[in-house]
């Protein structure tokens, strides 16, 4: 035997691809071909793979070698076909016997003294497998945790190729992969744990029932990054298929613990206003990896102190945040991940970000405007709750004769909102009030009695309201019902929607 193949997979984005790595070895002056792969990546691979080979106690044959990595279209990243580039090579020089490997997807990097190394993008690697069918993968003993994660398949670990040559050979075993965790992972920040503060618990229950983005404008101490942090403790678990795509996200980039399992909880993410344009929406040289809003896929990506952020970042947020994916141009092709975010932001009202609040403020009235109008058009446009917060005065924070009501009752409001609004809309395809475009609620059957509108309809004519903030405010209003339980909005739900709105008031300030 002087030609064998071994399946591995590629990873392009999020989506993996069925990878065969061919090896053929014929007489000749001794040389090593590597081809399909990128010409670094080839370079390394191969010194890697043969250093690898001799430090675990086999021969590296002396003959011409010839891998080739199939489809050859397929752009291909990373070293996570070093396992598989071994198993080929030493299969085509007769030391392997091939039938064990048939149908069996091999993935790892190789350390120069032969160890097996982790590598990143596992699951969706071992996801790919299943869905074309493989029913059997062998990976580092590092992700094996995340590669038991995909139904179907039986997962095998490695730690050296020695000791997979032994397996293949029939003289040993695989590692089993580590035990499953008895304790549940831990849990985030509760609600419990926030004194007071009405107006911010309800907009954030509202934002959580509706997926509404949500904006907080208040002094520093006012509780904004409390508020926002607790946002994942009243979103539901994710599903089956959500928490497959955020786990392989993290996965991706190399962020999944080692001892992970299938992530739950809705993601948290809170870049820093200094963080990078390739640290936010993803980047990097070489293989583009997912920035902060696509680690944020399907939970919450938090904007602290957003007007701190460069213009230029937040607008890059803009197109992200409309299509709900992140689509990197690189000169080998593009990559695109998912980005499907709640986003909240938080702002001081001006510059001088005065403790004491709005009064004591030094700022000059050019200078408040400057400060938040950086965020009017590129974020606010999108943003249906806007609410001001004050801090709590000691006593209020120190004498709270009453508990604070913990996150898992509002979830469970939260939840039942949610999956009523999924039922009214199920016919249209939206899932969230968010989602339903502001011209449907206006119309019949959906539009509201003119009485519970008047208010609204006035400050229309009056130029108080804009025609989008009107819509707003009517989306809000739904959200609100479907918390209370009721199958319409009242009146007094809409009322209460406005309150919600002192974005208009935060627009005007803004000077637009
Ligand atoms: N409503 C509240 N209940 C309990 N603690 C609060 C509350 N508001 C503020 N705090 C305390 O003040 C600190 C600052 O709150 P933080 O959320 O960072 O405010 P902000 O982000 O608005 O500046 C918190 O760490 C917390 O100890
Ligand atoms: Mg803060
Ligand atoms: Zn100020």
């Amino acid at each position: 035997m002087s030609y064998a193949r071994v399946l591995c997979v590629g990873l392009v984005g999020v989506a993996g691809h069925l990878v065969e790595v061919e090896a053929d070895l014929s007489p000749g002056l001794p040389a090593v071909v590597l081809t399909g792969l990128p010409d670094t990546a080839l370079h390394e691979a191969r010194d890697r793979v043969r250093a690898a080979m001799v430090n675990s106690g086999q021969v590296w044959p002396n003959r011409r070698i010839t891998v080739n990595l199939l489809p050859a279209m397929l752009p291909k990243h990373g070293s996570a076909f070093d396992l598989a580039i071994a198993c080929a090579l030493l299969a085509g020089a007769g030391e392997l016997p091939l039938a064990p490997m048939e149908g069996v997807v091999v993935l790892g990097e190789l350390g120069l003294d032969g160890a097996v190394r982790p590598v990143r993008g596992v699951l969706p690697m071992v996801a790919a497998a299943a869905d074309a069918g493989i029913t059997r993968v062998i990976v580092p003993v590092g992700n094996a945790r995340e590669a038991a994660v995909v139904p179907g398949v039986t997962v095998g670990a490695v730690d050296s190729l020695h000791r997979l040559v032994a397996f293949i050979k029939g003289q040993g075993p695989l590692l089993d992969r580590p035990p499953v965790r008895d304790t549940p992972p831990p849990s985030g920040p509760d609600l419990a744990d926030i004194a007071g503060q009405d107006l911010g618990r309800h907009g954030l229950e509202v934002a959580a029932a509706g997926g509404h983005h949500l904006a907080m404008i208040g002094p520093p101490g006012a509780g904004k990054t409390m508020l926002a942090e607790r946002l994942p403790s009243i979103l539901p678990p994710l599903d089956d298929a959500s928490a497959l795509e955020v786990t392989a996200l993290q996965s991706i980039a190399g962020v999944l613990a080692a001892d992970a399992e299938l992530v739950r909880r809705p993601p948290f993410q809170a870049p820093h206003h200094s963080a990078s344009l390739a640290a936010l929406v993803g980047g990097g040289s070489g293989l583009a990896m997912p920035g902060a809003i696509s680690l944020a896929h399907r939970g919450v990506l938090f904007l602290d102190e957003a007007p701190e952020f460069a213009y230029l970042t937040l607008q890059a947020l803009r197109q992200p945040l409309e299509s709900g994916r992140v689509i990197l141009a690189r000169s080998r092709g593009t990559t695109e991940y998912p980005a499907q975010v709640q986003m909240v932001i938080a702002a001081n009202p001006c510059p001088c970000a005065n403790p004491a609040g709005d009064q004591h403020c030094q700022c000059s009235a050019i200078a408040r405007r400057r400060y938040l109008g950086k965020l009017s058009g590129p974020l606010m446009d999108r943003i249906d709750i806007q609410i001001r917060l004050q801090p709590l005065g000691v006593a209020q924070l120190m004498t709270s004769e009453t508990p604070a009501e913990p996150s898992a009752e509002v979830a469970a409001r939260v939840r039942r909102a949610r999956d009523a609004a999924a039922a009214r809309w199920a016919a249209h395809g939206w899932r969230l009030n968010a989602e339903v475009p502001g011209p449907q609620l206006r119309r019949p059957p959906w539009r509201l009695p003119p009485k519970d509108t008047k208010a609204l309809r006035a400050g229309l004519e009056r130029g108080s309201l804009s025609a989008r903030g009107f819509d707003r405010i009517l989306r809000l209003a739904w959200s609100i019902a479907d918390l209370d339980g009721r199958d319409r909005p009242s009146g007094s739900d809409v009322d209460e929607a406005a309150q919600l709105r002192m974005g208009e008031a935060i627009d005007r300030q803004a000077g637009r």
